[in-house]
This record gives structure tokens, sequence and C-alpha cells, in this order.
């Protein structure tokens, strides 16, 4: 146990990626980085780290921008309840903190959007706190190095874990300690077929002694996936499209996407005709394109069925539709799924 956090530094001092929010500790670009990486690969991520601090170089930026704008340079990264979330929590450490990023570990982890595993990276990050980060990479690690064969989603495993990650942590070192384990999980201790052979810490790790390394981490449940059916409709004249507001509490909340119903199964081009002819007056035609858009939790399964009308009219839009020129349609933040199918679909859909 001693050995775990000198070998895992040392490691990290020699292999580590050169990532732009490890050279700094602004406490402001330490959050937006890991907020950007909850569910973003660190490839993925770099792009739109960059694009954020020039675009917004401080706190006060960002929430002096309007929701749109941030949604709008968060578009292609999903999950977009981070990106609502990261310019309320900077309109409230403006508000609350005079703009400065709050220190203490509680104070963090009250902010919206940042439950524990982020409030420890910042913590420790940007003001050396010793708070243990707990994400999948240290599960990993710790499960294997320790063998452990408690469920890391259990009420337990998530107990016992914790109380493994903070007692292992050097409290003057928490920084460097946090990084190294993050880091070593995501490149060398990986999910599938880890190089042990070649591993420094391979002499003290158990999982590698008891042959269980493929078997670690444990866990009970898998997420059931849940299946929607989208069905929308693009109606449009020669200059403008009809654009529909995302309000409820679902995913995509405040992006835009096409008028559309939704089914708990798919439904026959007759009934899409149907829904088409009493809304806008004429069926859909051939004009049906089919997507499947995989989320975490679900699985969306959308048609697209196209609506040329000679013009659009007020009437055929409902409290949360609004007609807009179809060349201000990159104006407003649209769903992975919406800006795909445009960038696939749009050319041949005008002609
Ligand atoms: N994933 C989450 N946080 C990270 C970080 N700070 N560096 C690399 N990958 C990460």
């Amino acid at each position: 146990m001693a050995d775990f956090s000198p070998l895992i530094c040392d490691w990290y001092r020699l292999n580590k990626r050169d990532l732009p929010w490890r050279d700094t500790d602004n406490p402001y670009f330490i959050w937006l980085s890991e907020i950007i990486l909850q569910q973003t690969r660190v490839e993925q991520g770099m792009n739109y780290y960059l694009k954020f601090i020039r675009n917004y170089p401080s706190i006060v930026d960002l929430a002096n921008a309007t929701e749109q704008e941030v949604l709008n340079d968060w578009q292609g990264l999903g999950y977009y309840s981070r990106a609502r979330n990261l310019h309320f929590t900077a309109k409230y450490v403006c508000e609350h903190f005079d703009g400065v990023f709050p220190k203490s570990y509680e104070e963090i982890l009250n902010l919206k959007g940042i439950g524990t595993y982020t409030a420890a990276a910042v913590s420790s990050f940007a003001f050396s706190l010793p708070h243990a980060v707990l994400d999948g990479n240290v599960f990993r690690v710790l499960s294997r190095f320790f063998d452990i064969s408690t469920a890391i989603d259990s009420s337990e495993g998530k107990k016992d874990f914790n109380t493994l990650a903070q007692d292992l942590l050097p409290i003057n070192n928490a920084s460097e300690h946090n990084q190294a384990i993050m880091e070593f999980g995501a490149m060398f201790c990986k999910p599938v077929n880890p190089d042990c052979l070649n591993c420094v810490l391979n002499s003290s790790c158990l999982a590698f002694k008891n042959q269980s390394v493929q078997n670690r981490p444990v866990k009970v449940g898998k997420i059931k996936v849940k299946k929607r059916f989208f069905h929308y409709f693009i109606v449009f004249d020669g200059e403008n499209i009809i654009l529909s507001k995302r309000t409820n509490k679902d995913i995509w909340q405040h992006l835009f996407e096409f008028p559309m119903i939704e089914t708990d199964s798919e439904i026959s081009l007759a009934e899409i005709n149907e829904f088409s002819e009493n809304n806008y007056n004429q069926t859909c035609g051939i004009d049906f394109i089919e997507k499947k858009h995989v989320l975490s939790h679900q699985h969306i399964f959308a048609t697209f069925s196209i609506i040329n009308v000679s013009a659009l009219d007020q009437e055929m839009c409902n409290d949360k539709q609004q007609i807009v020129k179809i060349n201000a349609l990159t104006d407003f933040p649209l769903p992975r799924l919406i800006d795909r199918f445009l960038e696939l679909n749009w050319n041949n859909i005008r002609k």
C-alpha cells in the first residue's frame, strides 16, 4: 500500500501526456476542462477546451455570454445539460463570489453540475486540497491493484473504494497523485488487454498475481437502454424552415429541432402522412430518411420526412415553433442528430 503512490507518480512523470489544462492552476480553466471531459474523450474535448478559453478567457466572460452562444459553441459535444450548467455556474460565481472561483471543496461541490469527482479534481488540481478522485479509471486501477471483487456500482463498493482512494492519497501531493492514477488508468491499465507484463506495478498488483485482471472491476448491473422513436418533419419553402425548441426536462433541453412526433414504437408511413396532412395540408411523398442515434441510456430511431410547401404560414407553428431563414439555421444550437442529418442530406433535399 505504501509504495502505490510513489510508483504511480514516477510512472506519471515519465509518461504523462502534455495537456493544456495541466499547465495551469487557474480553477476556471480546470473546471472547464473537467466538465468537457466528463463524458468526452481527451482528443475530442481538446478543441472545445481551446475554443472555450479563447472565446471566454475568464469566468466573467462566460457569465456575460448568452445561453444560446454557449450552446452553439458546445454543439457536437452532446450532453447539453453540461453546457447549461456551466453557464449557470459561471453566472452564479459572478453573483455570489464576485467572479472569483470558490476555493473550498464544500463550496465547489455545491456548484451546479459538479459532483464529488469533479469537486475532488478541481480542488486538488487548482488548490492542492487533499480530496481523492474516483472515476472509472480509478475504480479499475484500484480494483486490480488490490484485487477487489466488490461491485463498483453497489453502495458497498462505492463506500469501500472511496475510503481506499482517500487512504492512498498523500496529503502533500494530492494533485499529482490524482492526475497520475487517472492517467495510468486511461493510458496503461486499460479495460481490455492491458500490458501487465510491462507494468511498473506488476510486482505488487494482486489481480496480476491472482490472474484476475480481466475480471476486474466487477459490476452488478448494466443500464437498461430505452428505445425512442422520433419522427421529424422538415417543413420549408424557398427561403424559410420551421424550427421547434425543446423545452421539456428531457434530452436536448433548449436546443432546436424540426417539428416532430414521438412514439414508443415504430409507426407506419400512413400514420406519418396523416400527421403531415393535418398540419401542413400535404403528404410527405416518398422522401423518408431513417437514422439511429445512440446515447448512453437511450437509442433514438429517427425518421425525417420532407415537406416542401409553396409558402410557410405562422398557422403551421405551435407556441414552441418558429419560422426561420434557412440561411440562419447555423445560428441555432442543434442536437448532433439534426446537425449531422443536415450536413449529409440538406443539399439533396433542396434540389
Ligand atoms: N479526464 C477527466 N479529467 C481529465 C484530466 N484532467 N486529464 C486527462 N483526462 C481527464
